[in-house]
């Protein structure tokens, strides 16, 4: 039987959701929601949808979906889904879940109780290398994690033109719901880092900044008050230590995701640089002579198509709402650490 898919939010990224959907054998995309009525009509008119909604509730009334894939700004993830949830649809959720740990637990248990899959779109699990990875550290090729450090890479800042578009400016402005870097970049690469690694953050310090980019540290009403960059120092609970950092002023870097695990017995790197990925080691007999090689690796499914298969077969898909929660409570102690300066020692004193 087909799953009948509705978009709830039409914006940029709906259309990447909507085409991924539309690919696949016996699942329709049959509604679109957005508050933004412009927005809706011509998402609905370039998709063929003949269902539109202003708001989850009336599509909710209508009824007639199976899940629904959630594509609103981070700060009304939250609000959006809980109505999907006690409706009882499957939700695919964007990333961040939400913008706080209480909110994102809260969808964790609305999930649960409704009996739904649940997901997260963390996107870079589509990554063959980094589904290679995983297995390979799960099964002891480099022996015990000891070190790793990972980084999510852009250069938009860098570039002319950002200050002109709105899809770049709310992007740098909490009060439009951004929550910066961290909650852009940030769980996607503390989500590739520790899902290869296998292990759960223990303790964590991190730093935010947030640089001057315009006369005024504004354009319009967008007030630049988001950070730009971060860096993280984590303890896992597997014992490893390591870094993560990301930054929009990464010159030479439009959208790259790298990652070094280290453990007793060897080592890997492992890659997504605009998309090319690619999986190396330094294993076995090669870890004395420092030798490094490609390592195959087999295409991993998109999010879509989990979301999908997991629907079907009635068991959960990964990464659920409890992997998205894990992740904002990371986030959430970042700021926080952050906001502390923990244990900051002035080089100048
Ligand atoms: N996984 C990824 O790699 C990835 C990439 C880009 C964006 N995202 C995430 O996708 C989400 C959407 O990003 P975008 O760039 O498409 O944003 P966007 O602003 O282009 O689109 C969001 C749409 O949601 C609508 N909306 C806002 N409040 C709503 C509400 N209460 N009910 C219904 N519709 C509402 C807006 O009118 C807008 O049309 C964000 O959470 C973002 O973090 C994820």
């Amino acid at each position: 039987m087909s799953i009948r898919i509705l978009i709830v939010g039409t914006g940029m990224m709906a259309h990447h959701h909507t085409e991924a959907f539309e690919a696949m054998e016996d699942v329709e995309v049959v509604g679109g929601v957005d508050r933004d009525a412009d927005t809706l009509s011509e998402f609905c008119r370039q998709h063929g949808l003949s269902q539109s909604f202003t708001s989850v509730e009336a599509a909710v009334a209508w009824g007639q979906f199976d899940a629904a894939s959630n594509v609103t700004p981070d700060r009304v993830h939250h609000a959006t889904t809980l109505p999907l949830l006690d409706a009882r649809k499957h939700v695919l959720c964007e990333k961040p879940l939400a913008t706080n740990h209480g909110d994102a637990r809260d969808m964790v248990v609305r999930a649960e109780d409704a009996g739904v899959i649940n997901m997260v779109n963390l996107t870079y699990r589509r990554s063959g290398a980094l589904t290679t990875a995983s297995e390979l550290i799960r099964d002891g090729a480099i022996g015990e994690v000891r070190h790793f450090e990972a980084s999510y890479l852009q250069d938009w800042l860098n570039l002319p033109g950002w200050s002109e578009e709105p899809f770049f400016l709310w992007r740098l402005s909490t009060a439009h719901g951004s929550t910066g870097t961290l909650g852009d970049l940030g769980v996607h690469i503390l989500d590739y880092a520790t899902f290869a690694a296998g292990a759960s953050p223990a303790s964590i310090s991190c730093r935010l900044a947030t640089f001057e980019k315009a006369p005024g540290r504004s354009v319009g009403d967008y007030v630049f008050d988001a950070n730009d960059s971060f860096t993280m120092h984590l303890q896992l609970d597997n014992g490893a230590t390591g870094v993560i950092h990301s930054s929009r002023f990464a010159s030479g870097h439009h959208n790259d995701l790298l990652l070094s695990l280290h453990g007793t017995r060897g080592a890997l790197q492992v890659s997504d640089i605009d998309g090319r990925e690619q999986l190396r080691g330094c294993l076995g007999n090669d870890v004395g002579s420092r030798t490094w090689a490609d390592i195959p690796f087999r295409p991993a499914p998109t999010n879509f198509e989990k979301f999908v298969a997991a629907i079907r077969s009635g068991r959960s898909g990964e990464p659920d709402f409890a992997r998205g929660a894990d992740l904002q409570k990371v986030l959430d102690l970042a700021v926080q650490s952050s906001d502390q300066a923990c244990r900051s020692i002035d080089v100048a004193t």
